[in-house]
């Protein structure tokens, strides 16, 4: 069978480490797929720059629309960042028919609701695992993993920025600046960083969790949101001297008569497991009725790791493009039909 052709929006640090990976485990893909996966079209800003990532047979253009145009892509992969051209690429994608992955939490936490919307008119997918806490699979664990489950709250460290922030900040007693420097050099940080240290970024994710545990609409305005630009390396030291740990977490369960969403900085005793999440790896427990507290760890940030989450809902998609459209796995579509209007 023909591979599937796939168009790539951005060949930053998520877009070329997809297609690394792509490469690199082409095999076990196609195999897990059923058809293999073919990058044919990538839209950049400036394409002077050197790209450190395998081109070949990859039609590269600075016009985006000219990608999620292009007749031969099947799906339209929006790995650029930010909501506008974003939305508008995504939401004309979908109008053309074509399935649309995204690891862009701004995008779905702002417009998400409008882009399902469209989506499920238009009858394709919209996959966004690669959109909250990097490499770990939580949309899938919570959509299947706890489908069963009524889920009672999700929180967590949903920032690798930060946390490698405050890790370093505690373990070498590094500046504040000089640490987030080293974030942006190895590709963790947003491009605009300050969406990492005043805790946007990590509100992005939460109001995503929190839509998909309970059910309800993506309602970013109503999150409590402090990041960590306060803390100094006196705050980190004064708390290990006491036995704790500052850690940047998302926090979002239910209340009396909706349900509470906030991301700030937390102390935590330093013999809880999330306490010793270090680093840019990321954990997010999430409890529910049936099973309890769960518990999902791994690098939060960075190419392969998200990667690995951009290619997981690409083999998804190629899964649903193979089955017969009568008999798709409905987990796999987000579904705006079953989600409630309590207020948070
Ligand atoms: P980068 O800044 O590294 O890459 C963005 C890419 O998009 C670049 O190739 C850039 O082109 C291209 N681009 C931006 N705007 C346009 C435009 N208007 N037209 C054409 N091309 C454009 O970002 P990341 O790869 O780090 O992030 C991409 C997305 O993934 C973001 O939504 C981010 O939040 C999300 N994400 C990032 C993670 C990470 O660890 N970095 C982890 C999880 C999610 P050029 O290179 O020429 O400038
Ligand atoms: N800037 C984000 C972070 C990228 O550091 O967590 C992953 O979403």
């Amino acid at each position: 069978m023909k591979p599937v052709k796939i168009g790539l929006l951005g060949l930053g640090t998520v877009g070329c480490g997809t297609v690394d990976v792509l490469d690199r485990n082409a095999g076990e893909i196609a195999r897990r797929a059923g058809r293999g996966i073919a990058v044919v079209a990538a839209a950049v800003r400036d394409l002077a720059r050197p790209r450190g990532c395998a081109l070949e047979g990859v039609r590269l253009t600075a016009d985006p629309v000219a990608v999620v145009d292009d007749p031969e892509v099947e799906v339209v992969v929006e790995l650029m960042g930010g909501t506008e051209p974003a939305r508008e690429l995504v939401l004309r994608a979908i109008a053309a028919g074509k399935h649309v992955v995204t690891a862009n939490k701004a995008l779905i936490a702002l417009h998400g609701n409008e882009i399902f919307a469209r989506a499920h008119e238009r009858g394709v997918m919209v996959a966004f695992e690669a959109a909250v806490a990097g490499g770990i699979p939580i949309i899938k664990a919570l959509r299947e993993g706890l489908a069963g489950n009524r889920i009672e709250w999700v929180a967590g460290i949903i920032n690798g920025t930060g946390n490698f922030i405050l890790t370093e900040m505690r373990d070498h007693g590094r500046d504040f600046a000089d640490v987030l420097a080293e974030a942006q050099r190895l590709g963790y940080a947003e491009a605009d960083p300050t969406f990492d240290v005043e805790g946007i970024d990590a509100a992005h994710k939460l109001c995503i969790l929190a839509a998909i545990a309970f059910g309800i609409p993506l309602q970013f305005d109503r999150v409590h949101v402090e990041g960590i630009s306060g803390i100094t390396r006196e705050d980190v030291t004064f708390a290990g001297e006491l036995g704790y740990r500052i850690k940047h977490l998302g926090i979002a369960r239910r209340a009396e008569g909706g349900f509470e969403l906030r991301v700030h900085p937390t102390l935590i005793p330093e013999r809880r497991l999330i306490a010793n999440v270090d680093g840019v790896m990321n954990a997010v427990l999430v409890k529910g009725d049936a099973v309890g507290p769960t518990l999902y760890y791994g690098a939060g940030a960075g190419a392969d790791a998200t990667a690995s989450a951009v290619v997981a809902d690409l083999v998804d998609v190629v899964r649903a493009l193979t089955a017969d459209p009568e008999n798709r796995v409905p987990h796999l579509a987000f579904q705006p039909d079953a989600l409630s209007d309590q207020p948070i």
